[in-house]
């Protein structure tokens, strides 16, 4: 697993990308998504060039997508223009190697370089990896909004983590 690469998304990453998406779509409660989307899902994302918003995809040495984080938008008001949102998913089979902190560690780099002054991560609970990788970069959990979602024939909680810049900018 150490040989995958973390390098910007390009389009040609996009069905990768959605073939993961999808899975966590059908089978966790990690999206809220109940169906699920085309391989353009993050089309829109991977060509944003304003500046705190990143798509980052690790690849295996033979090219497939094995997982991916981006930041983007919290709230479309322009208030909101300093905060990011941030999230991560990856293969099931590529989870528990240290990937998600490979590929978190690169997403902050870029994100701070950019000066975004806080990055927020929803988190449906319960998902205990998600609030490790979380934790380990910084981030604490500043509140939860109760059953908020209803999936896989339950209701949902989502905490909300939060990470100001670490130069406090
Ligand atoms: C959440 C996710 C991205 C974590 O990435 P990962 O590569 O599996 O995690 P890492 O191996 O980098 O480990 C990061 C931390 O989580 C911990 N961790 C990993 N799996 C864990 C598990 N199942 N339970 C508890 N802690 C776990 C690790 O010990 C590590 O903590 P540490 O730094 O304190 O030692 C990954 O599991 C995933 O894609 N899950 C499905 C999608 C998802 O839930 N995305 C998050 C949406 S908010």
């Amino acid at each position: 697993m150490t040989a995958a690469q973390i390098r910007s998304a390009t389009p040609a990453d996009l069905p990768g990308m959605a073939v993961i998406y999808n899975d966590a779509v059908r089978h966790t409660v990690a999206t809220f998504d109940l169906e699920p989307r085309p391989d353009d899902h993050y089309a829109d994302r991977v060509a944003s060039t304003r500046p705190g918003d990143h798509v980052l995809v690790a690849v295996a040495p033979g090219g497939d997508v094995l997982g991916y984080a981006f930041s983007g938008t919290y709230r479309p008001r322009a208030a909101y223009d300093g905060t990011r949102e941030v999230s991560v998913y990856l293969a099931e089979d590529a989870r528990g190697q240290g990937l998600g902190r490979r590929l978190y560690a690169e997403l902050l780099r870029r994100v701070d370089a950019d000066g975004v002054h806080t990055c927020v991560a929803v988190i449906a609970q319960p998902n205990p990896a998600s609030e490790a990788l979380h934790r380990a970069h910084g981030f604490e959990h500043v509140g939860t909004l109760r059953e908020v979602g209803y999936k896989l024939g339950r209701r949902v909680d989502t905490a909300f983590w939060q990470r100001p810049h670490p130069d406090g900018r």
